[in-house]
């Protein structure tokens, strides 16, 4: 295991220069289009309240509508190119007026969360904080690499499933694998620790499982670690009351509110050492922060910091659709920790795409996730991704 170290080094290296490359000219070659493709992304509410999902587009072609209005309990399906990349988040508290533009026009924000440049189809990503599904639905390597991130904080609580499509290869991948959900918000939590969404008759389903192939939950979280694990700088609007902003503080007595979104430590303070940035832009010298801890306590499947453990991303064959659940209630999963067998081995089959070692899938999911939470970030990424492209012609050529 040792020796090979180096080269898993020289791999990691050439992964995220391809995958740099492979991004970065895509931007340029092909000119967004917003006419879908063949894969579906569907987009379901189980929240109480109407919300606007928007859908940001980094590679490949995106869909008809990267944002619209979402009915209480409604979904709505659009189609992305087999090579698509991108991410998908919900806008809360909207108000937009009849030309689709925050009530003061276009520019000023419409929503309280996720607010994506005040229009309902977003051109942009949205306003931290925001809960993101993020996708490359092909690494250029065959494989779907996807993820719950809380990078970039936490507004909603949110699930992916995948959708087998009629594909006998994705029907016969039990689903308990690839269905996460994250609920950091106590009005969608079910506190009961033996809760089971299967008990109502064998036909119950619940995020596309069933009691033959069950979730596990994460069931070792309490209602209170719920309700209290944004810590108390970060909440966008902590509650007001006695010692809110004078020493001493948190104020663990205070009711903290259902909706409670919160930023990560990077999109509040944007140091280099809680953004994965400068001298800490690497696996070995980024740790996760205080927020990271947080979020990952109520949420072990979701993404939490930059360089979090390569395992929070799932990778399966390309070609599956998924859908993104908003408000999908009860519990947050654990897969990642209580099934890592068997993820890598499915991170390890091929459906007819060009199939990788389960290692070789886990470092590409590393490289490619990393790129996905840093897109657009910074002109640093920028210019790395330009030397990149420099670097790789160069490997490319000889
Ligand atoms: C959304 O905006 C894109 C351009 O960003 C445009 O191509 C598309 O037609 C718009 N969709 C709708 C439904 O307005
Ligand atoms: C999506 O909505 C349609 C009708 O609007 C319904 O037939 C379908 O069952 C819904 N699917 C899901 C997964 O909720
Ligand atoms: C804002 O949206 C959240 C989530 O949908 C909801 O719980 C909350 O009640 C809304 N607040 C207001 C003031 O509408
Ligand atoms: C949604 O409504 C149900 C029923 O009224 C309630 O129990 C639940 O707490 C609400 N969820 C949120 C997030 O407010
Ligand atoms: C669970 O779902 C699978 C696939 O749809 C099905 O084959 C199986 O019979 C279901 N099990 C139960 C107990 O309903
Ligand atoms: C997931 O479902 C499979 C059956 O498809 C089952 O054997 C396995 O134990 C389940 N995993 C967990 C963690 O419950
Ligand atoms: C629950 O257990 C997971 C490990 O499976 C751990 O990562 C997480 O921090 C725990 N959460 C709480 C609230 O204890």
């Amino acid at each position: 295991m040792r020796q090979t170290v180096p080269l898993l080094f020289l791999c990691v290296l050439i992964s995220l220069t391809r995958v740099g490359a492979i991004h970065h000219m895509k931007r340029h070659i092909e000119e967004r289009q917003s006419s879908g493709g063949s894969i579906p992304l569907m987009v379901t509410n189980m929240c109480n309240d109407t919300i606007y999902p928007g859908i940001n587009t980094q590679a490949g072609q995106g869909p008809q509508s990267q944002g619209f209005e979402l009915q209480s309990g409604a979904n709505n399906t659009q189609y992305v190119s087999e090579n698509w990349q991108g991410r998908v988040w919900g806008r809360t508290n909207c108000s937009f007026n009849s030309q689709g533009t925050g009530p003061s026009g276009n520019g000023y924000q419409a929503c309280n969360t996720g607010d994506c440049n005040g229009v309902v189809n977003c051109s942009v990503t949205g306003n931290t904080p925001v809960t993101l599904a993020e996708f490359t639905l092909n690494g250029g390597d065959g494989q779907t690499y996807y993820d719950i991130s809380l990078v970039d904080g936490y507004n909603l609580p949110m699930a992916i499933v995948l959708l087998p499509l009629s594909n006998a290869f994705f029907q016969a991948i039990p689903p308990n694998l690839t269905n996460p959900s994250c609920i950091g918000t106590v009005g969608d939590f079910n506190p009961s620790q033996s809760y089971s969404p299967y008990s109502d008759g064998q036909q119950a389903t619940f995020l596309g499982t069933n009691s033959s192939s069950p979730l596990p939950f994460a069931n070792n979280i309490s209602y209170s670690d719920v309700a209290n694990w944004c810590p108390w700088d970060l909440q966008v609007s902590p509650p007001k009351g006695p010692g809110d902003g004078v020493y001493p503080y948190p104020d663990s007595t205070i009711q903290r509110p259902i909706f409670n979104p919160c930023l990560s430590a990077c999109a509040k303070y944007n140091s280099d050492s809680d953004c994965c940035n400068g001298k800490y832009n690497s696996p070995n010298s980024c740790s996760p922060n205080y927020y990271s801890t947080a979020a990952k306590s109520v949420c072990p499947d979701a993404y939490s910091f930059a360089y979090d453990d390569q395992t929070s991303t799932f990778i399966i064959p390309a070609g599956a659709g998924f859908a993104v659940v908003f408000c999908p209630g009860e519990r947050s999963t654990d897969i990642l920790a209580t099934s890592k067998q068997q993820l890598s081995r499915l991170a390890g089959t091929g459906s007819g795409a060009a199939s990788s070692s389960s290692s070789g899938g886990m470092i590409r999911s590393l490289a490619s996730s990393t790129l996905a939470e840093r897109d657009g970030r910074t002109w640093c990424w920028a210019v790395f991704t330009a030397l990149a492209v420099v670097a790789w012609s160069f490997v490319a050529g000889c």
